[in-house]
């Protein structure tokens, strides 16, 4: 399945499927019940590091067998072979979409391209999609020249890294939507652009930094949103995704 046609399949899920809600907790039972009650309006989630690392695959294969597409945020940087054989166990789990950082490097994202490719279609007829995070939506430039210094502005960093995961042959990229703008004069829609640090008027930004709306994320051209801790620590996490998507309708 080609990157092209693999981008279709995802941008043409049912509009509902557009909020993946993270699942960031460490319990299995808490996941797959809020999974659950969200599986009437949402069906699209993400398991990340805290319940992979805790409860591993048999979690993913309840949220699958569930009906639910699953997004498995492991974000993988290692060296190309280690990355490749992480990417073949991923794509044994019939998931969605999976996360490598792009600053692993052109060779580590070529590697990882090259072992989703060659994987066994899954039940959902799709590969997963691999998706390179350029920057960390909690990181502001500050921080960043702390550790990366003279990389340029955010901006330029972001481009660079999304420019890499292109010519790699992966799939897309995460970024905060408040980038996606000068992305997509650059990129057109070459790659799907998932977007984490989503937060409704109102709600606690916790340790986000470079945040938007739903609506905002919409209208610069997100195709997936990721909202975690805004549903999910809400006391009625499907009134909160009910809302959202209802503001997204109207974006
Ligand atoms: O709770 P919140 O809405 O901040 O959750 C955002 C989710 O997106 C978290 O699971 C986090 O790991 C993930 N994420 C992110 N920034 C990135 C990539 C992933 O916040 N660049």
């Amino acid at each position: 399945l080609d990157r092209e046609h693999l981008q279709l399949a995802l941008r043409s899920l049912p509009s509902q499927k557009k909020v993946i809600t993270a699942l960031d907790t460490p319990n299995a039972d808490k996941a797959v019940e809020i999974a659950a009650s969200l599986s009437a309006l949402g069906g699209f989630v993400k398991v990340g590091m805290e319940l992979f690392t805790r409860a591993g695959p048999p979690v993913v294969e309840t949220l699958l067998n569930q009906g639910n597409e699953v997004f498995l945020d492991l974000k993988y940087m290692d060296i190309p072979n280690t990355v490749a054989g992480a990417v073949r166990s991923a794509c044994s789990l019939g998931v969605s979409m999976i996360t490598l950082h792009a600053g692993g490097g052109l060779r580590m994202l070529e590697a990882a391209a090259e072992a989703a490719a060659a994987a066994p279609i899954g039940a959902n007829g799709r590969r997963p999609a691999l998706l390179g995070v350029t920057v960390l939506t909690s990181f502001t430039l500050e921080e960043l020249d702390a550790v990366q210094p003279g990389g340029g502005a955010m901006n330029e960093r972001i481009a660079r890294l999304a420019g890499v995961v292109l010519d790699s042959g992966c799939d897309g990229i995460v970024c905060s939507a408040a980038d996606l703008p000068a992305l997509r004069s650059k990129f057109g829609d070459k790659l799907l652009t998932v977007t984490p640090g989503i937060r409704p008027v109102g709600s606690d930004k916790g340790d986000q930094r470079r945040t938007t709306t739903p609506a905002e994320a919409v209208q610069a051209g997100a195709d997936y949103l990721v909202i975690g801790r805004p549903i999910t620590q809400a006391s009625d996490p499907a009134a909160v995704l009910a809302t959202i998507s209802k503001e997204i309708e109207e974006a």
